[in-house]
C-alpha cells in the first residue's frame, strides 16, 4: 500500500455526473483539478435523465411561479431561500449550456418547453428524451479540453480523509493500491443511492457513496427518509425497471387501472399531472387492490408523429422488450428514482465540514424537501455547481499513516449482501412502510454491517474491493434511511407511513443526523 500522493490537485472532485462535470468546470482555471470516477465518464445517472431541466426561460413565466410550484410539490419541507437562489439562476446555466454547445430542442429560434406533473407552466427544456446525455455528453466533451482538469476514471473513493475536523483529501483505490490523496478542497458529487432499492431507475453506480462517506467523516446529514419513487418505470419481467419520463404524461398520456379506466383523478384533482409522490401513492393502492404488478401508461391519446418526435428513446425502448407504445399500453410500475435528503449544504455548496463540499443528488441544499419538483435536479446540479467558482483551499497536513489491510466476510457472501439488500429495502422501506417493516430491516442491516469485515485483504481485485466498498456504502446508506424512516412518525410528501397515515400539521421539522444522533430541527 501506498501513501505517497501522486499527481498534486488543489482540488478533488469526486464523480463525473452533470453535478460533478459542471463543477469542474466552474472551478477557477488557476486551480489544479482531479475529476475522479469509478466508471467511465457517461456512465453516471444524470446521463439517464430523461425529462429535462426546469428553468424560467419564457417571458410569460416567472421566478415566482417556478418558486411556488417547487414549494408546493415539497410538501412544507423546502428552505425558501434556498429554492428562490435556486429558480432565480437558472435562466443564467441554461445560458451557459447553450453557449457550451448543448443542442436543446427549439421551437422556431426559441427554446422548446414542455410540461412536467405540477409545473405549473411549461418550463422543461429538453433534447428529445435524452436530456441528460446530450448534457453530459456536452460537459465532459468540455471536461476533456481543459488542461487543468485531469480525469482519472477507475478512481474508486473509499473514504474522506478528515483531521483534527478538516477535510483534506480522500483514501482511494487507484492501480491496484490505496493512496491518501491530498488537497485544499474535496468535492461530493457521486449522486444519489438508488441501488439500495429494487426496483430503481438508477444505473449501478448509485451506491450512496459521498452520503455513506461523509457520514462515516462526521458531516451532518438531512432528510435521508425521503426517497422518491418515480410512478412510471417499465414493468415487464425480465426487463430492467426503464424510466417512462413524466414528460410524456405531460404531453397527453394517461395512466390506466388494471379495468382499463384512469383512476388517478379520484385521488387528487390534477390527475395524472399531480406531485409525483401522490401518483406513486395512488398506483401503490391501485396495486394493492388489485393484486396486480402493473398498472398501464397509454400513449396512444398523443398522435404517434409526436410521440416519435419526442419520446424516440422510450419508443425504441419499449419495442426491444416487445411493446409498441403506439399500438398498445405500456405495463408501468413506481421505482426508487431520486434522494431528496442527503448531506447539509448552505448556498456556497459547504459542508458542516470545513474543506468538504458536496453537490448535486448527494447533497441536501433544501431545495427539494419532501418531494423533488420534476426536472428541478439537473437545475440543482448546474446552480450548486456553480458556486464552486468560490471555493476556499486549506494547505493539508502531513500525510497520515497507512490504513491496515484487514479480513472480510467471504467474497460469494458479500455478494449475497448485495443482492438481498436492494429486496429487503424495497419489501421493508419502499413507497408504503411501517414501523414493523421497519425495524425488521432495521435488524437485518445491522447484522449485514456487523459481519461485512474491514478493508478486503492484500490481493483483491479491482471489481473485488468496487464489491466491498459499494456493499459498506449501501448498508450504511440503509441504515440512515430506516433509523431516519422510523424517527419520522408521519406521512409527508414520499415518506409514507401506514402507521402514521397523515402529515402532522403544522410540523415543518427536519430529521438530522449527526454520527448516531437523531434529532428533528
Ligand atoms: C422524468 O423524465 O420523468 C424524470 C425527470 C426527473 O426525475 O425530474
Amino acid at each position: 500500500m501506498s501513501c505517497a500522493s501522486p499527481p498534486d490537485f488543489d482540488v478533488l472532485v469526486v464523480g463525473g455526473g452533470a453535478a460533478g462535470l459542471y463543477g469542474a468546470l466552474s472551478l477557477p482555471k488557476a486551480l489544479r483539478v482531479g475529476l475522479l470516477t469509478k466508471d467511465p465518464l457517461e456512465r453516471s445517472a444524470s446521463g439517464w435523465a430523461q425529462g429535462g431541466i426546469a428553468a424560467v426561460t419564457d417571458p410569460e413565466d416567472s421566478w415566482s411561479l417556478h418558486t411556488q410550484d417547487t414549494l408546493r410539490a415539497g410538501a412544507g419541507l423546502c428552505d425558501p431561500e434556498a429554492v428562490r437562489f435556486l429558480v432565480s439562476q437558472g435562466g443564467d446555466c441554461i445560458q451557459r449550456l447553450v453557449a457550451l454547445g448543448v443542442a436543446f430542442d427549439r421551437y422556431g429560434e426559441g427554446l422548446a418547453l414542455t410540461l412536467e406533473a405540477a409545473h405549473s407552466r411549461p418550463r422543461i427544456l429538453h433534447a428529445a428524451d435524452r436530456t441528460g446525455r446530450e448534457l453530459v455528453s456536452t460537459l465532459a466533451e468540455q471536461v476533456f479540453q481543459q488542461s487543468h482538469i485531469q480525469v482519472l476514471p477507475e478512481a474508486l473513493v473509499i473514504d474522506l480523509w478528515v483531521q483534527d475536523g478538516q477535510c483534506h483529501g480522500v483514501r482511494v483505490w487507484h492501480r491496484g493500491e490505496l493512496h491518501t490523496w491530498r488537497c485544499g478542497a474535496v468535492v461530493v458529487a457521486t449522486g444519489g443511492g438508488g441501488q439500495l432499492f429494487h426496483p430503481t431507475t438508477n444505473p449501478p453506480a448509485s451506491t450512496g457513496d459521498g452520503l455513506a462517506m461523509a457520514w462515516r467523516a462526521g458531516a451532518t446529514l438531512r432528510d435521508v427518509e425521503f426517497v422518491q419513487f418515480h410512478p412510471t418505470a417499465l414493468a415487464v419481467a425480465g426487463a430492467p425497471a426503464l424510466l417512462i419520463s413524466e414528460a410524456v404524461r405531460g404531453e397527453g398520456a394517461h395512466l390506466l387501472n388494471h379495468r382499463g379506466e384512469r383512476f388517478l383523478y379520484q385521488y387528487h384533482p390534477d390527475g395524472e399531472l399531480a406531485p409525483r409522490y401522490v401518483v406513486s401513492r395512488a398506483i401503490f393502492q391501485e396495486l394493492r387492490h388489485s393484486g396486480q404488478c402493473q398498472v398501464w401508461l397509454d400513449l396512444r391519446p398523443m398522435e404517434s408523429s409526436r410521440v416519435e418526435r419526442r419520446f424516440p428513446n422510450i419508443l425504441h425502448t419499449c419495442r426491444q422488450w416487445g411493446i409498441d407504445p403506439l399500438r398498445e399500453p405500456v405495463p408501468v410500475a413506481p421505482a426508487a428514482h431520486y434522494w431528496m435528503g442527503g448531506i447539509v449544504t448552505d448556498l456556497h455548496a459547504r459542508t458542516t465540514i470545513p474543506g468538504l463540499y458536496a453537490i448535486g443528488e448527494v447533497a441536501s441544499t433544501g431545495v427539494h424537501g419532501a418531494n423533488r419538483l420534476a426536472s428541478n435536479s439537473l437545475l440543482e446540479c448546474l446552480v450548486f455547481g456553480a458556486q464552486l467558482r468560490g471555493i476556499a483551499l486549506t494547505a493539508p497536513p502531513a500525510l497520515p499513516t497507512p490504513v491496515e489491510l484487514g479480513t472480510i466476510l467471504d467474497w460469494p457472501g458479500l455478494a449475497g449482501i448485495r443482492q438481498d439488500l436492494p429486496v429487503l429495502m424495497g419489501q421493508r422501506a419502499g413507497i408504503a412502510r411501517d414501523a414493523v417493516g421497519l425495524n425488521v430491516g432495521l435488524h437485518q442491516v445491522q447484522q449485514w454491517r456487523a459481519e461485512m469485515g474491514s478493508f478486503p485483504p492484500q490481493g483483491a481485485d479491482f471489481a473485488q474491493i468496487r464489491l466491498w466498498a459499494e456493499t459498506r456504502n449501501l448498508l450504511d446508506s440503509a441504515y440512515l434511511v430506516l433509523g431516519s424512516a422510523l424517527y419520522r412518525r408521519e406521512s409527508r410528501g414520499s415518506h409514507y407511513r401506514l402507521d402514521w397515515p397523515e402529515p402532522v400539521a403544522g410540523f415543518h421539522a427536519h430529521t438530522v443526523i449527526q454520527g448516531e444522533r437523531w434529532q428533528l430541527t
